[in-house]
């Protein structure tokens, strides 16, 4: 497809309208699931050489609160095969099986995925490390292992791609996040690539809590020429897209690449046809970054004006005391988190919900925002029942960290509602649901910028499911009726648009828990 501008941002707004869900538009849609033709969870070279991770990972074992809000780590931890090891299970492994009564076997990842399938996959750049030579790799969560797709040192190249961004060029190790458009739109369509980013963000809270809790540092880059880092990783850039680079560590300055020469490996199909969504290709395409100095002009800081006050009650934040944490430690609450099927219906309390809104919106580490507490989204919620908190609908007001009333009431079926009708909506203590006003957004960052706030909006939403699992509560990322959203929080937040939503509560018992794994055992 050939390169439309970034700065073209017309783009996003009709894919961003193309793209809404409303109450006509699910009646009138008309998709549904062909099983026939369900893609393969995995990425598989068939004829790669195969590195196998070690399997006794250690389990990451900061105080989950902790780790999650933690925004720079303090220290800077060795990046080794073992540590790499546990980051690649932590954020993307392969956590639970469940057997269906059909007999039919399912696997679960460290991180929540719309519609559990996992089109997010994740390649290694690294230097030479104890225990694994130079080169770029693929994980491959299947086996838990590596696929061997380059030999050598190439970091320096991923420093040419990001226009030298300094964490790439110190780090030791760099993961790249892609995603497989087919594998999310067999099921989605076009809006799967909204779900690139919410699905990679949930991956990143977990990674960024699992290098925290390791103390190495770790930042989110966005800012690249993507065709490098494209044929970097030989990836079929019409089927695939590089998403982001996640330097992991410090002082290993990168060496000039050797030359690129392209790569294109055998990869098994996915499935036997597959759909063309030309709404993501175009998206994508209208996205990119094509030289450095438009990644230059990409990192420089977003500043976003207060939003204005609503004249409502204001509920500054009351959370748990900051050390004596919920005892809980973060790789046990990773293995434990699911999505909750059902919500009791019952309230959390208002240090509950404090904490984890106090946790969850310190700050992401990322290129594409300044320091802590900058955002390119907003936050709002429908409270149905915080012991501590009248019903009503509130902006979370990041500058006091207080919650705004806007409208006091008991809102459960529209909460139910704004989340494509689903009882979880309703029957959730609280569903947080991020905003961003796009104009001002895409005016800065061009169509890349619409990425930017899926992604963060994803991380949060990451963020939130580790919090409310540490204090034993229950969450699930839910998707959402867009325009029906800016008009319940309207006039607040006229002109928004809704970007993601998280419901939370207390879980109720379901039937069929699934059973957890260890690295590689399955
Ligand atoms: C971005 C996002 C949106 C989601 N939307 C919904 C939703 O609308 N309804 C729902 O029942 N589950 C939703 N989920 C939960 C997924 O179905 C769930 O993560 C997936 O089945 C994997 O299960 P696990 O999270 O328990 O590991 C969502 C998850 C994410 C990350």
């Amino acid at each position: 497809m050939s390169q439309i501008e970034n700065q073209n941002i017309e783009e996003a707004r009709d894919y961003h309208g193309a793209t809404k869900h409303s109450y006509w538009s699910v009646r009138s849609g008309g998709h549904f699931l062909d099983w026939e033709t369900k893609p393969s969870l995995f990425k598989l070279y068939p004829t790669l050489p195969v590195i196998p991770l070690p399997h006794d990972v250690e389990p990451p074992d900061a105080q989950a609160l902790a780790a999650v809000s933690a925004f720079e780590p303090v220290g800077d931890g060795p990046v080794d095969l073992g540590r790499l090891a546990q980051v690649l299970f932590y954020c993307a492994g392969l956590t639970k099986k469940k057997i269906y009564p059909g007999g039919e076997e399912h696997y679960f990842r460290a991180a929540a995925c719309t519609g559990a399938l996992y089109e997010v996959e994740i390649y290694v750049v690294s230097s030479d490390l104890p225990g694994l030579a130079a080169g770029v790799y693929h994980f491959s969560p299947a086996d838990f292992a590596l696929r061997h797709l380059r030999e050598g040192d190439f970091r320096g190249e991923l420093v040419r791609a990001a226009a030298g961004e300094e964490a790439v060029s110190r780090a030791p190790v760099t993961l790249i996040l892609t995603a497989i458009f087919w594998r999310n739109a067999w099921k989605y369509q076009a809006r799967a690539y909204r779900h690139f980013y919410w699905n990679s963000g949930t991956i990143l809270a977990n990674l960024l809590a699992t290098t925290a809790s390791a103390s190495i540092s770790a930042r989110v880059v966005s800012g690249f020429i993507d065709a490098r880092v494209d044929r970097l990783l030989g990836i079929d850039a019409e089927r695939e897209a590089s998403l982001c680079l996640v330097p992991l560590g410090a002082h290993s300055p990168a060496p000039d690449p050797p030359d690129v020469p392209p790569i294109s490996p055998e990869t098994v199909p996915l499935s036997k046809e597959e759909v063309d969504y030309p709404e993501i290709r175009r998206m994508r395409a209208a996205s990119m970054l094509v030289s450095e100095e438009e990644v230059q002009a990409w990192r420089a800081a977003f500043s976003r004006p207060p939003s204005p006050p609503s004249g409502g009650t204001r509920y500054p934040l009351d959370p748990l005391a900051e050390g004596i944490d919920s005892g809980r430690a973060l790789g046990d609450v990773i293995l434990r988190r699911g999505s909750t099927r059902r919500f009791a219906s019952t309230a959390i309390s208002f240090p509950q919900l404090s904490t984890i809104l106090d946790r969850s919106t310190r700050g992401v580490p990322a290129d594409f925002l300044g320091g802590p507490g900058t955002s390119l989204i907003d936050t709002y919620l429908i409270a149905n029942d915080v012991e501590g908190l009248p019903g009503g609908a509130f902006y979370f007001s990041p500058s006091d960290r207080a919650l705004e009333l806007l409208k006091e009431g008991g809102f459960r079926r529209e909460a139910g509602y704004l989340c494509l009708e689903q009882q979880l909506g309703a029957d959730a203590s609280v569903v947080v649901f991020f905003l961003a006003d796009l104009s001002r957004l895409l005016d800065r960052y061009g169509n890349r910028g619409y990425a930017a706030a899926q992604l963060e909006a994803g991380i949060v939403g990451g963020k939130i499911y580790l919090c409310a699992y540490a204090l034993g509560l229950g969450t699930t990322g839910t998707t959402f009726y867009d325009d029906d959203v800016t008009a319940f929080f309207s006039p607040h937040a006229q002109g928004k648009s809704a970007i993601f939503a998280v419901a939370l509560g207390r879980a109720a018992r379901v039937p069929g828990r699934a059973e957890p794994l260890s690295p590689g055992a399955h």
